[in-house]
């Protein structure tokens, strides 16, 4: 019989305790940028999106010519008003080459290890190097993975958390403290950016809303703040003042999803960049005005990827935007990087494949599981009526068969 691994909820949280998050997510940015790697290999497609009044459910497939996968995933912002969570994921590897599932696993706590590593990943090669501060607007469930991919890729120590519900800043507050980093409890968003290094907008509401505009980038935070947005991920829900893109380097996933559900639903005829370009090195990624190297002359400019002591003055204030929906790619990244990991005792094993002896005669399942059914009924009456061994009298015989 073939059977489909599963990884339930508990196991999961138990892989991730057991290796660390921050030690899974720095493995997960390392398996990212291999997999983007091969982009141009990949079969790739906007995900599939089924809209209703509260929320989306979405379809989220993508394949190499050995493994496919796909994720089902919702995003509800009313959700936890109502006692559920905001975002909620299951996801799938199959074997190509006969279509048979492999692997099922919960993706909840994989959505927000693969959303962690891909903003760090972003981070990496489009935040100034030196960058220590993070301003997290949202403090939801995304946000202790979110600081953690920040410092497992930078080595970020300092939070300013903002979010309008208090409960969830003094949450984030007790679990980010615990996990090392020095926190500033914000009382504005204008606060929590106020000499930010880098922006995290990861805020769940059903609108184009603004929980950054260009002045908060430009006059409070940092100069050369790199701004992580991953909240504005569906049509008509954004997070950004449309100028900030305008003004910033706004680097997407995959260009043809994000022009529908990202930050640049604003903005339709603005020029962006895609993660695995930059990431293989063909478009840079931050430029920098770095100090050259003795006898070279002129301060020149870099991409990343080729770095030197930053100049304490010029070359430090391009914003950049990465303007984050979430993208298939990086679901079957953590599938297979789990999948391979997970030790054998906290795997399940699901009949899920229906496999008959002869692969035409499906319906020899039904058929046995009747007759198996039908005689375990007829035992067990006949021990009830002490006719076990006998012969049943025709009427009672024929109203069991
Ligand atoms: N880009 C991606 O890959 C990706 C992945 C996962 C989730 N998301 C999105 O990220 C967002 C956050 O997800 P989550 O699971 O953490 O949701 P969540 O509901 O757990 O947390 C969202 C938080 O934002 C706060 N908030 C709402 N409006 C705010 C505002 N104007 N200012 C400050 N705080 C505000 C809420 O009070 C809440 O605490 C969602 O919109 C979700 O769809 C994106």
């Amino acid at each position: 019989m073939t059977t489909v691994g599963f990884l339930d909820v508990a196991a999961t949280a138990r892989w991730i305790a057991q290796r660390g998050p921050e030690a899974v997510i720095g493995r997960l940015i390392d398996a990212l940028a291999d997999d983007l790697a091969r982009w141009e290999e990949l079969d790739k497609r906007p995900r599939i999106a089924t809209h209703s009044r509260d929320g989306v459910i979405e379809l989220m497939p993508t394949a190499d010519d050995a493994t496919y996968g796909f994720k089902f995933v919702n995003g509800h912002p009313s959700n936890p008003a109502r006692g559920f969570q905001t975002v909620t994921a299951f996801g799938v590897l199959a074997d190509v080459h006969n279509g048979y599932p492999t692997f099922l696993a919960e993706m909840t706590l994989l959505t927000a290890l693969r959303t962690a590593a891909t903003s760090a990943l972003a981070a990496r090669h489009l935040a100034r190097q030196d960058s220590r501060t993070l301003a997290l607007i949202g403090c939801g469930s995304q946000s202790e993975f979110q600081a953690l991919g920040m410092r497992a890729a930078l080595g970020v120590t300092h939070l300013r958390a903002w979010d309008t519900d208090p409960a969830a800043r003094a949450k984030l507050a007790r679990n980010a403290r615990a996990l090392g980093f020095e926190v500033h409890e914000a009382t504005s968003g204008d606060d929590a950016v106020t000499g930010a290094d880098i922006i995290t907008t990861c805020t769940a509401d059903k609108a184009n809303a603004t929980v950054l505009t260009l002045e908060m980038v430009t006059e409070l935070a940092h100069p050369g703040v790199h701004v992580n947005a991953i909240g504005g991920d569906c049509p008509g829900k954004t997070e950004l003042d449309p100028r900030i893109l305008h003004a910033a380097d706004v680097v997407v996933e995959y260009e043809p999803q994000t022009r529908i559900e990202g930050e640049i639903q604003q903005t339709p005829d603005l020029a962006v960049t895609e993660l695995w370009e930059i990431v293989t090195g063909r478009r840079p990624g931050r430029r920098e005005t770095v100090r050259a190297p003795q006898g070279a002359g002129e301060s020149f400019e870099r991409g990343v990827g080729e770095r030197s002591p930053l100049d304490a003055t010029t070359g430090r204030t391009q914003v950049t935007v990465f303007d984050s929906v979430g993208f298939a790619v990086e679901d079957w990244t953590v599938l297979r990087l789990v999948r391979d990991d997970v030790p054998a005792e906290l795997l399940a094993h699901l009949d899920l494949i229906a496999e008959p002896a002869d692969p035409k005669d499906l319906f020899s399942l039904v058929r046995d599981a009747g007759g198996a059914d039908a005689d375990a009924v007829r035992h067990s009456l006949d021990r009830l009526m002490g006719l076990e061994g006998r012969t049943r009298p025709h009427a009672r015989e024929s109203a069991i068969a």
